[in-house]
């Protein structure tokens, strides 16, 4: 599986802590709180299913998931400090793609490139022809990948490797929705009992090898 590298920053994104957790032992990965997927992407997961109840959020991966190379090869650069997103024709998602690049390590996009924004000292990339490039070059791999607008509880039972990642407690407060009730049915607490039971499951097929 071909690593892939974000496809726009995210706040609490996992991408460069990935490597601390195992590697998904199923092809199909669910992350029942999707931000920007730091975990499925750094471990180039084929099969994803994503949820989560942030509208742009879903709205970004949606246009990810149907938008062409040449869609994104023609999205404006805006290079110029004070350049805004408003300025252009563009679908909002789109919009709200480059807004992400624009703040990056948010959780809200931004309209307009800044001072800031534009500064490369650190290496890192900024919206431009090299982030439009990396979203390019990755889309192929998304063919297998899927998003829901809707809470985790939404996520289905399945023989997969699940990646569990919600709103922190005290800074989930930069999120649009931070509020977790883990007490729904087929909540987290559902989730972990499941888990466990298999986990149990598998030792017992372990044990009778
Ligand atoms: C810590 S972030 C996930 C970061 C992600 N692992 C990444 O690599 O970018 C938590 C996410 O949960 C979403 N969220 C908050 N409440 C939710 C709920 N009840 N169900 C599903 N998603 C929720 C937030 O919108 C946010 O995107």
């Amino acid at each position: 599986m071909q690593q892939l590298r974000p496809f726009f920053p995210y706040y609490g994104s996992k991408w460069n802590v990935a490597r601390y957790y195992p590697k998904p032992d199923y092809d199909l990965v669910i992350e029942p709180f999707a931000g920007s997927a730091g975990y499925s992407l750094y471990y180039g997961s084929p099969r994803v299913r994503l949820f989560d109840k942030d509208p742009i959020l879903v709205g970004v991966w949606s246009y990810l998931l149907r938008v062409t190379s040449k869609e994104i090869f023609a999205l404006p650069d805006l290079l110029t400090v004070g350049d805004s997103v408003d300025n252009y024709d563009l679908p909002q998602e789109a919009k709200w793609l480059i807004g992400f690049w624009l703040n990056r390590g948010s959780a809200s996009p931004k309209k307009s490139r800044t001072a800031y924004s534009a500064r490369t000292d650190r290496s890192q990339l900024t919206w431009g022809p090299r982030a439009k490039a990396r979203i390019i070059e990755q889309l192929g791999a998304l063919s297998g990948w899927s998003i829901e607008l809707g809470g985790y509880e939404g996520a289905q039972d399945e023989e997969a490797t699940w990646f569990v990642d919600p709103p922190y407690v005290e800074k989930g407060k930069f999120y649009r929705h931070n509020q977790v009730d883990y007490a729904l049915p087929g909540g987290v607490g559902a989730l972990a009992e499941r888990a466990s039971h298999r986990l149990r499951r598998a030792k017992c097929h372990l044990a009778s090898i």
